[in-house]
């Protein structure tokens, strides 16, 4: 049986973290066993951490405050990553900027909510509902340098419904969110 290993970045509700956990931790998909091995936040009241309790895993936490540079926290998680031998990391709602010093030597992917490359940054959910798009929508992307362009790897639309408030805007976006995600890492871990 071949075993491929994720390690999971988060910073806050753990959504996204709980999904994968749900649809692909310890799942067989076409002969290949995924194995969640390696859980990292850098917020330590991060919702997650207890998300991840229910599964029965621990999570590393690695504060970006105790740090003197960005590079020497990407340093960090390089480290804890190569230490865990992680076939592919995913961010899942992490809410940091990575350096080369990550991005040039961890295969990582982005989940981003919104149609890339529109709506990129942090507000991408209000950014893309206060716009006059008849669409809204999920990416999943390759992780780079540059903050959410990297090599865009499925992407997931839905159509603006009438009066539809921001709440439902949101909600759809974590739905569709929830889907895609799970369904990525197992296409790029069977491939
Ligand atoms: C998601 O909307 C994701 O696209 C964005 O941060 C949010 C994380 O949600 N990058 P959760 O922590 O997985 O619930």
């Amino acid at each position: 049986m071949v075993i491929k290993k994720i390690a999971v970045l988060f910073s806050g509700s753990g959504s996204n973290l709980e999904a994968i956990l749900e649809k692909v931790h310890a799942k067989v998909f076409n002969g290949v066993l995924i194995e969640v091995a390696l859980l990292i936040t850098n917020k330590s009241d991060a919702f997650g951490i207890q998300r991840a309790k229910n599964f029965g895993l621990d999570t590393l936490v690695v504060n970006h405050k105790d740090f003197k540079s960005r590079e020497d926290f990407d340093a960090r998680l390089v480290k804890e990553i190569t230490n865990a031998n992680i076939d592919l990391t995913v961010l899942a709602g992490f809410m940091r900027i990575l350096t080369p010093v990550f991005t040039d030597q961890i295969l990582a992917i982005n989940l981003h909510p919104s149609i890339l490359p529109l709506f990129k940054g942090a507000n991408a959910i209000n950014d893309s509902y206060n716009s006059d798009m008849a669409l809204g929508g999920v990416s999943v992307h390759y992780v780079s340098s540059e903050l959410d362009a990297g090599k865009i790897i499925k992407q997931r639309a839905f159509e603006r419904e009438k009066d539809m408030s921001l709440k439902e805007w949101e909600a759809k976006i974590h739905s569709i969110e929830h889907e895609i995600l799970p369904e990525v890492i197992v296409e790029i871990l069977t491939k």
